[in-house]
């Protein structure tokens, strides 16, 4: 088989089994993807009526009640958007030109949006180094995800109500993978934080990333200038209709929260048990992120791929890099993350993939 060096080129996002593919070659058994933040387990969609279907999406007001019920706001809180992703490519575009710090490792598109309508980028890596940037005025905005993509950082939102303060710009924090862990969430803090915006999706823990339905939390300026461009019928009415329902059903959203603890516990501990030596192993619930150093994890990043167990790399990107592949020595130890979803199989086939690991190296 010919290798498309063109669909080598690492993928943007988790789930893209045609980069899998395409690099490693057809697995003995199906791919399993692991490569993604996404629920294995998603909201059970009853069957959409037909009118859903055949008519325009008419009123918001059913959605924004359950969601202001779900996030605990109040609905003129909320604007409703095919995805977090929307507000992410969108919400600097209505601001001047500044200054904001972004956290690197983090989920790139956040960096690509301030940096591509003109703010200066200031990166960090710790809570430290953020607080550092802000009580020094060096930046006048600041963007937190929280839990971070990919390293699982979590900050507490009493520490984050303390950073809004101290910014003259805006503090917009990405909880695109709060929803298992409510105490980690600041949407409590929007009543007294007029320049803090928040980011909610359903795409992760309700494992709906097809909907593209999601929410900006948080009102002023750069909400109103997001408004104001968009469409008509912006959220389709199945997304209305679905969003509306899973937003309401407070039974699955308990059981889905046991759920993900119990298995992102499992999965820790799994990766504990074999890996725990040579890696950090940390859980973000959703997923769970080896950190190391660059060379072994790519090691085992091609190992479980050819296992058919497609994972997440993540590294420090460099132009050069098409694949991630440490290129010369200084690269090899320099820290890198291997970003592991929630199996749908209770770690079966990666369980035997581990073994098969300690085996071969026995
Ligand atoms: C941290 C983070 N925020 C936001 C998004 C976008 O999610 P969505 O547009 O599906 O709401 C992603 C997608 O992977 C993500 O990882």
């Amino acid at each position: 088989m010919t290798l498309d060096l063109q669909a080598c080129q690492a993928p943007r996002h988790g789930g893209n089994l045609g980069y899998a593919q395409a690099r490693f070659g057809t697995p003995l058994l199906r791919w399993q993807d692991l490569s993604t933040g996404i629920s294995p387990w998603s909201y059970p969609v009853p069957e959409v009526p037909a009118e859903v279907w055949q008519r325009l999406p008419g009123d918001l007001a059913p959605l924004l009640n359950a969601a202001a019920n779900y996030y605990g706001v109040a609905a003129d809180k909320l604007l409703a958007l095919p995805g977090s992703q929307y507000a992410i490519r969108r919400f600097a575009q209505g601001l001047p030109p500044g200054r904001v710090a972004i956290p690197n490792p983090g989920y790139r598109a956040h960096d690509q949006a301030w940096r591509a309508v003109g703010h200066q980028c200031y990166e960090y890596q710790t809570l430290v180094q953020l607080q550092a940037l802000v009580s020094t005025g060096v930046v006048d905005h600041a963007v937190v995800i929280n839990p971070n993509n990919p390293t699982t950082e979590a900050i507490d939102p009493n520490q984050l109500a303390g950073l809004h303060d101290q910014l003259s710009g805006y503090l917009l924090i990405d909880e695109a993978f709060v929803d298992y862990r409510r105490s980690l969430s600041a949407t409590h803090l929007l009543k007294y934080c007029p320049r803090l915006f928040i980011l909610r999706s359903l795409g992760k823990f309700f494992g709906l990333a097809g909907l593209r339905l999601g929410f900006l939390l948080g009102t002023g300026s750069p909400r109103q200038a997001l408004e104001d461009k968009l469409d008509d019928w912006v959220i389709n009415h199945p997304a209305l209709w679905i969003g509306t329902r899973a937003l309401k059903d407070c039974c699955w959203h308990t059981a889905q929260r046991a759920r993900i603890t119990a298995h992102a516990q499992q999965l820790e501990q799994q990766l504990n048990q074999v890996l725990g030596k040579g890696f950090e192993v940390c859980s973000a619930g959703l997923f769970t992120t080896l950190t190391g150093a660059r060379k072994p994890l790519y090691q085992l990043y091609c190992y479980l791929a050819r296992q058919g167990l497609f994972t997440r790399w993540c590294y420090e990107t460099g132009d050069e890099e098409l694949t991630g592949e440490p290129v010369n020595a200084a690269a090899e130890t320099v820290p890198a993350w291997l970003r592991i979803g929630l199996p749908p199989d209770n770690g079966e086939r990666l369980g035997q993939a581990l073994v098969k690991l300690v085996a071969a190296q026995k």
